[in-house]
């Protein structure tokens, strides 16, 4: 971010203050923050009891080998019990659990909590039959549809850690994430809906699964949803119909308690290096984090609210918002499908009508483009059962925030702009809608339990009205608990730059306003957020290197009016290659789709005759940002060659 967007956000001075009726039955009042300071433990203990435990925890943290953390010692639970059972034995079965909407218009379906046990025991029960035992990894690469959401409880409820896979991850980036953590059986479907029309998944699983086979890893199982009805390739073995082996199991599953550190899922995420890290969470913080930030920050009423979370089931707000939180917390929620625009602009807003959509959590990568095509599409509907509206990914522009708030809350809902990330596993600073009175691109402050801080290069808190890194202070039940088999990534990563002080540094810098508020300012190191979603520079780079025309890459992320930053990429040709010919763009663009996944094409590639770099050989991107950006070139006195920029620049002038 630019200094002037920096000053221009810090002179917003719009506030909008809780409405009294969400003030006066706020879940969480004020004084939360002090009794948490008080005795944080005591604060964490009090969160755990939301949960239903089989065996109490003798001690709440263990923190006597940090970074390594152990919540809720000696206490022992099942995830799946929690988000399911316990509100059918209280009653509740006959709540509806997931309005789903699929992408066809006319494909709906309401899953009670009575049926949603029905569903996650016969899975469970199908998933002991394929030979899944506790403590195996089981993937999940599949569409928004209602078995995404079985299939987790599923493994949860027997002890497997699953690893969702974004469906839109290519074939290679499914092979590299069932490698690193050994899946043993791969849950998909033969296909889900895009845009109204059918797009075919299973082929990248078959694809994927010789793959790994090539690297000495054997999926044993693949377990298919049949979505689309289209014709898959079919291998006796080892590909079995969801219909058969979870439709024939019984609707009987005996929930075994786990320790409460026993893992729950591994979340891959895009870190500084080429290879994704696999995030550890385990089961009594993490839960204990997503169900007391889903009722707090939200202010659920399980009674009366009807809560939707647009994330893809594949990222971590998808874990935390859409599956973990809700459903312990009883929620009736919607599911949808498909793309906002399908089959027409204003299907997001039909389906808050339709329902009566009382809490919204989406993303400011999708308030932009809705902003861009304007208030007419959104005000054809009635959308006044809504009371808050919650934001995730990015930092959020004042502009879109107003908006929001304006035009999609209709000047009444309360707007959490909430600060988090797959490491953290719940919601870490954000506004309380019943208390804070929110400004226009602020996550203000950390929640109640939740200790962070804006410090300068030396560890040390910098004072209102400036900028630094954004730490935590102090151990939160649902952190990350280790990277999956790189005990040392995960220390060099995230407990080393501040190793002294032994704060936890996610790579996102902030700046604490006049009032000691937080504005999240984005990263400060070689990851990228694109639509709300990271990117690596290093691993597109990779991929683009691993083409045979290719000789060198840097790829930056540049400023972009829809998805935030889009991937701008500098190549240096191999000189065999010559010029590349006519369509080395769109070649390579295609390429890096094929390695990582439609998200991480470039928008923009430029081939260029060198790139900058300084004495020590390290690419300044900073000044290729400034090219892709269209800026004046900075200072360029570190660099090894102070001609390069220029050549880069004439090249680009003259179109190569
Ligand atoms: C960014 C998504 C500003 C941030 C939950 C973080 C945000 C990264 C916000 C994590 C926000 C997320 N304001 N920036 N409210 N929320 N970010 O792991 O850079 O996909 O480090 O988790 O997104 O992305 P992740």
């Amino acid at each position: 971010m630019s200094d002037e967007t920096l000053s221009n956000l810090l002179k917003e001075d719009r506030r909008f203050e809780p409405p009294a009726e969400i003030a006066d039955n706020a879940n969480l009042k004020a004084e939360a923050y002090d009794r948490a300071k008080q005795d944080r433990e005591a604060f964490w203990a009090e969160q755990a009891e939301r949960l239903d435990w089989s065996q109490k925890w003798d001690r709440v943290l263990d923190w006597d080998d940090p970074p390594f953390a152990k919540w809720y010692v000696g206490g022992t639970l099942n995830a799946a019990y929690n988000c399911v059972d316990r509100h059918v034995e209280a009653g509740r079965g006959d709540k509806v659990a997931l309005h789903w909407v699929g992408e066809p218009v006319a494909d709906k379906r309401d899953i009670t909590y009575a049926q949603l046990k029905d569903e996650v025991s016969q899975a469970a029960n199908a998933l002991v039959s394929l030979g899944v035992q506790t403590g195996d990894r089981v993937a999940i690469y599949l569409p928004m549809i209602p078995e995404a959401v079985v299939a987790m409880l599923a493994c949860a409820r027997i002890g497997a850690p699953h690893t969702v896979v974004f469906g839109g991850f290519s074939a290679d980036a499914l092979a590299s994430r069932l490698e690193d953590c050994q899946a043993k059986v791969v849950i998909t479907s033969d296909g889900g809906y895009r845009r109204g029309a059918p797009s075919a998944l299973k082929p990248a699983v078959d694809e994927a699964r010789a793959k790994a086979a090539g690297q000495g890893h054997t999926v044993e199982k693949v377990l298919v949803v049949r979505r689309t009805g289209q014709d898959v390739a079919w291998d006796d073995d080892v590909d079995v119909w969801w219909h058969d082996a979870v439709g024939a199991a019984s609707t009987d599953h005996t929930p075994e308690a786990f320790d409460s550190e026993h893992p729950l899922y591994v979340m891959y995420t895009s870190g500084t290096t080429g290879k994704p890290k696999g995030i550890l969470h385990t089961t009594g913080g993490y839960l204990t984090g997503a169900s007391y930030t889903h009722w707090a920050v939200f202010d659920l009423k399980p009674e009366t609210d009807v809560y939707w979370c647009s994330a893809d089931i594949g990222w971590v707000t998808g874990h935390s918002y859409m599956v973990y939180g809700p459903l312990a917390n009883g929620a009736t929620q919607v599911m949808y499908e498909g793309t906002p625009d399908s089959p027409e602009r204003g299907r997001w807003w039909q389906i808050i009508q339709d329902y009566g959509v009382t809490i919204f959590y989406t993303a400011p990568t999708a308030i932009r483009s809705f902003m861009k095509q304007g208030r007419e599409i959104p005000d054809r509907f009635d959308m006044s059962s809504l009371r808050i509206l919650g934001s995730v990914g990015e930092p959020i522009n004042p502009e879109a925030y107003v908006w929001y708030r304006h035009v999609i809350g209709g000047d009444r809902t309360p707007v959490v702009d909430t600060w988090w990330q797959t490491e953290t596993g719940s919601i870490m600073i954000s506004p309380l809608p019943g208390v804070t009175a929110g400004k226009p691109g602020s996550a203000m402050t950390p929640i109640p339990g939740v200790s962070a801080e804006v410090v300068n290069e030396a560890g040390e808190p910098v004072p209102n009205g400036s900028g630094g890194y954004l730490v935590l202070t102090e151990p939160w039940p649902s952190m990350l608990r280790t990277i999956w088999g790189d005990d040392e990534r995960f220390k060099d990563t995230y407990w080393s730059r501040f190793a002294k002080e032994g704060f936890y540094f996610a790579g996102d810098g902030a700046k604490k306003d006049d009032d000691g508020d937080i504005w999240v300012l984005g990263r400060v190191d070689d990851v990228m957020n694109v639509s709300g979603h990271r990117l690596s520079t290093t691993e597109i780079e990779s991929a683009l290197v691993s083409h045979p025309k290719v000789a060198e890459a840097a790829v930056v992320g540049a400023k972009d009016e829809d998805t935030g930053q889009a991937v701008c990429a500098f190549v240096i040709l191999r000189e065999e290659a010559g010029d590349g010919g006519d369509d080395i763009v769109a070649e390579l663009r295609k390429h890096v789709r094929k390695e990582i996944g439609p998200i991480a094409t470039p928008r923009q590639i430029m081939i260029v005759p060198e790139l900058p770099k300084t004495r020590s050989g390290k690419i300044m991107r900073r000044l290729l940002r400034d090219v892709a950006e269209h800026r004046e070139v900075g200072d360029v006195t570190t660099l090894a060659d102070s001609s390069v920029m220029d050549l880069i620049s004439q090249g680009i002038d003259s179109g190569k």
